[in-house]
């Protein structure tokens, strides 16, 4: 057999191994009828808003100096995927590693969302990923709310150009600053709400999911939860 197609069909059952991990991990076993069941295709241009394009906003943050984190950051984050994504994913803000390579999630937590991603039947490619902030707050503190209110103008901005269908808040601080509330995670957590119109479901964060395994199969239930509404919606566009 020739080495290239070996090393592919090592690439995929790697890439099934660990979407079956994960899943086992939830204690899932008929996971994969769920998740072949995820419609893929990405919405047309014409069904979005054509305002504005994620390459315009990003043009306008510039070397954004709006608030005190330009100081501090190396690479400002933007959000990484798919312009015409069905489904958002918005997180807290850059970490070390995202700061370093201006990239979203691409630290241990990034991996084990990319697992996630994977159990439901998608790549990183497939959605859009972003954070409330593009840039990393010194240590990993928490962002603090002028931060926001000045950061948050970009993420409505990409969000309305995106026009999704369905956007995940991934855990309590991207929760609480997109909701404007503070109910605990613990307790709105795979309740639907609504952002900029676009309904919205908040989980943990996987960075939480790695000190507390246990959450995993929440998340999973959440997770098929926006399989169902992204299903429903390819059904009646
Ligand atoms: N945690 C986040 O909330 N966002 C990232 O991009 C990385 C880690
Ligand atoms: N606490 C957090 O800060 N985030 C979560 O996702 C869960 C608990």
């Amino acid at each position: 057999m020739p080495e290239q197609l070996l090393n592919d069909i090592r690439t995929t059952l790697a890439s099934a191994r660990s979407q079956l991990e994960y899943l086992s991990d939830l204690g899932v076993e008929t996971l994969l009828r769920d998740a072949a069941g995820v419609e893929l295709e990405q919405q047309s241009d014409a069904s979005k808003s054509l305002d504005e394009t994620l390459d315009a906003i990003r043009e306008d943050l510039g070397d954004c100096q709006r608030c005190g984190l330009g100081a501090s950051r190396k690479e400002l984050v933007y959000g990484v995927g798919n312009p015409n994504a069905r489904l958002v994913l918005v997180g807290e803000a850059p970490g070390r590693e995202e700061d370093q390579k201006g990239e979203p999630f691409v630290g241990e937590a990034g991996r084990l969302l990319d697992r996630i991603l994977q159990a439901m039947g998608m790549q990183r490619e497939d959605v859009y990923i972003c954070n409330v902030l593009k840039c990393r707050p010194p240590d990993n503190r928490d962002p603090q709310p002028e931060e926001v209110a000045t950061c948050e103008a970009f993420l409505i901005r990409q969000i309305a150009a995106i026009n999704p269908q369905v956007i995940i808040g991934l855990g309590r601080f991207a929760v609480h600053s997109l909701l404007k509330n503070k109910v605990p995670i613990s307790r709105i957590r795979g309740e639907w709400q609504s952002y900029q119109g676009i309904p919205l479901m908040p989980t943990y964060h996987p960075a939480y999911l790695l000190r507390n395994p246990e959450g995993k199969r929440d998340v999973w239930e959440d997770m098929k939860e926006v399989m169902r509404r992204l299903n429903a919606e390819a059904d009646n566009p």
